[in-house]
């Protein structure tokens, strides 16, 4: 579903080497585990994915398909494909809670009598329906975050990336927003999740990938959480 192959990623302006060499092949309907250090490239390597970044060398295969190749409305076409949770929430300042879940629905071109059930359906999900007519400023972090994961999810994605979804949430809840993704996984869904915590990992056994300095250190398929 995800290919790697031989991956080096360079940001120009400091010279920072954050992936290096990195081979990584992620099939359909797999749950990874993303483990390293602050640094180590996790969300470099997210954002790769999302075409978001270019590959100093190297290539990124999604589905089969060089995203080198993707121009224009191919590349929102590819990014459509994709939930993405990133480490800070990036909702739509002016639009309440509710309506970034339909604008996110709108911009996927799902059938407007959808709409409701599936708002319904992904706020019901993170427990936030009570917030829906609340807007970001008006939510904690946690529920910020929460709401982020249910965008995510109302498109009903075939692969999800979530950067550090859980980083801002007390243990319980941090337990919740696994639950999530793992019913996406149940479902068939491709996820690939980035996190620092040690509890996560040990709560769903997946395959754990570990990064170090960029480069692909571990790759254990047992769900080792000493990783982490
Ligand atoms: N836009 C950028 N420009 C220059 N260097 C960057 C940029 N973004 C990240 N880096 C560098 O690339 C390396 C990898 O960063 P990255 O954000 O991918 O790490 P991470 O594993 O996600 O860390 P964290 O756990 O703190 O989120 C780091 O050395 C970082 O300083
Ligand atoms: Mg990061």
């Amino acid at each position: 579903m995800v290919h790697f192959h031989r991956v080096t990623l360079e940001y120009r302006r400091t010279q920072t080497k954050a992936l290096y060499d990195l081979n990584l092949e992620i099939r359909k309907g797999e749950f990874v585990f993303l483990v390293g250090q602050s640094g180590a490239g996790k969300s470099s390597l997210l954002n790769l994915i999302l075409k978001r970044l270019e590959p100093t060398s190297g290539a990124v295969y999604f589905a089969g398909e060089n995203l080198k190749a993707l121009r224009g409305d191919r590349i929102a076409l590819h990014r459509r494909r994709i939930g993405a949770v990133f480490q800070d929430h990036r909702l739509l300042r002016e639009k309440n809670v509710e309506e970034n879940l339909l604008f996110a629905l709108r911009v996927l071109g799902v059938p407007k009598n959808e709409w409701e059930t599936r708002v319904t359906r992904a706020l019901r999900q993170v427990g936030i329906v009570h917030k829906k007519r609340s807007y970001p400023e008006e939510l904690s972090v946690g529920e910020a975050q929460r709401v982020a994961i249910a965008r995510a999810l109302v498109g009903e994605p075939p692969v999800l990336l979530a950067d550090e979804p859980t980083g801002n949430l007390d243990p319980a809840n941090a337990l919740g927003v696994l639950e999530i993704f793992k019913s996406a996984h149940a479902r068939g869904a491709t996820v690939l999740m980035a996190t620092h915590s040690r509890d996560l990992v040990e709560a769903y056994p997946q395959r754990v990938v570990l990064l170090k300095a960029g480069q692909l250190v571990r790759d254990e398929r047992e769900g080792k959480y000493s990783l982490v």
